[in-house]
């Protein structure tokens, strides 16, 4: 059974490495990867390669940016190509990113099944371009892998028949468990090279990209007053996305950012770096869509900056908290807590324990030998 992974934007690389590892490990199984090139520059991409033990990939599309229609487009056309000369038994996709759909939907024109890693999750905002991804994936997937409840009552309700739907865990938190050891032995010094030196609960960990948050001066400027009241209180350690760069540059608000004293800001930082500073972090404040299920397993307490999240578990059982409100007072009582110890504790979810990618490939491996 040959299968195709899609690795596209940065979240989707963690997920990925141990279905790789673990379809490899299986004889009847031969794996290969198809970078899009979504994301390009090395510290969003390269690596993620590296660090997660990756092959270089079988095939690099090399589309880069663009606007979503000529991303997805462009993955499109060039991913046709691969399949025809491919031709999988297995078309894998993982999470809501644009490369997620783009190769989805030429497969399946292909008559060629596809599986979903990640499906089901909903935040029920048709205005992120990733809840459209997500509902579309699904619509059009073969076989579903759900990592949290909430997706196997969204699928249900969307009439998915139950035979595809498989609730497995989650992929991503089988990487962290993989590295998490390898990651606590870097240094501070290590991760932050040449800047200020931090310690286990000395600091606050922020990053923020969504374009719902940073594609607007007023979000932006209250991002810049949360970070101006949180520097009073602890270290704030903000890795920047380029998005985000690009529009504090756009708007005129790069030299406020960077006069703000206290803050250490980086450019992304690879995945151990990056698993060190949630797990030594007093408080986490996002609105990444992953970093709310690492840190509700890291049950590091987290603030997330959005006004609905496609990942409920992490609010019901994990250390995660919506604001809707950039209001920085709201943000302010919230921040207080956490840094005071009066922070969420939460459980980890059921199935979180490594071992996603293996019943992945278990399924697969059953589909085949029925099919023989
Ligand atoms: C994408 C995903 C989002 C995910 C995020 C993680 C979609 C719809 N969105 O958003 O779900 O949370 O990745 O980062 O797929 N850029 C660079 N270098 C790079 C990559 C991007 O400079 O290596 C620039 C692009 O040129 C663009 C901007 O960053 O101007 C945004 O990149 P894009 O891929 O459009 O989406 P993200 O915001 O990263």
């Amino acid at each position: 059974m040959k299968i195709l992974n899609i690795v596209g934007a940065r979240p989707n690389f963690m997920k990925v490495a141990p279905l790789h590892r673990a379809f490899q490990a299986r004889p009847e199984l031969e794996s290969k990867i198809v970078h899009t090139g979504q994301h390009y520059d090395a510290k969003m991409s390269d690596v993620f390669f590296t660090q997660l033990e990756l092959p270089n990939p079988d095939y690099f599309l090399g589309v880069g940016g663009g606007s979503h229609t000529q991303q997805t487009a462009k993955i499109m056309l060039a991913f046709e190509e691969v399949l025809q000369k491919e031709q999988p038994d297995l078309v894998l996709v993982v999470g809501d990113v644009n490369s997620t759909i783009a190769c989805a939907l030429v497969a399946v024109k292909m008559n060629i099944p596809v599986a979903h890693v990640e499906a089901g999750l909903r935040s029920g905002d048709r205005g992120m371009p990733e809840e459209i991804n997500r509902i579309l994936t699904d619509s059009i997937s073969d076989y579903l892998f759900v990592t949290e409840m909430s997706g196997m009552i969204n699928l249900a309700k969307e009439n998915v028949p139950d035979e595809r739907i498989f609730f497995v865990g989650n992929c991503m938190i089988d990487s962290l468990v993989h590295y998490q050891a390898r990651a606590r032995q870097l240094s501070y010094s290590a991760v932050l090279p040449n800047k200020p030196a931090i310690q286990d609960q000395s600091y606050v960990l922020m990053t923020m990209h969504r374009p719902s948050n940073v594609d607007f001066v007023e979000g932006l400027t209250s991002i810049l007053s949360i970070i101006e009241d949180a520097v009073q209180y602890r270290q704030v350690v903000f890795p920047v996305h380029p998005r985000t760069l690009k529009n504090l540059e756009n708007f005129g608000l790069l030299e406020r950012f960077e006069r703000i004293p206290n803050l250490i800001t980086t450019e992304p930082l690879g995945y151990l770096e990056f698993l060190r500073l949630m797990e030594g972090a007093a408080l986490v404040i996002t609105d990444s869509g992953g970093i709310q299920e690492e840190t509700t397993f890291l049950q590091t307490p987290c603030l997330t900056f959005r006004s609905s999240t496609e990942r409920p578990v992490t609010v019901d059982l994990g250390t995660n908290t919506l604001l809707a409100d950039l209001n920085p007072e709201t943000v302010h009582q919230h921040m207080l807590e956490a840094l005071e110890g009066r922070g969420k504790k939460g459980s980890i979810p059921p199935l979180w324990d490594g071992k996603a990618a293996e019943r992945i490939a278990d399924v697969f491996i059953d589909i085949f030998e029925r099919k023989r």
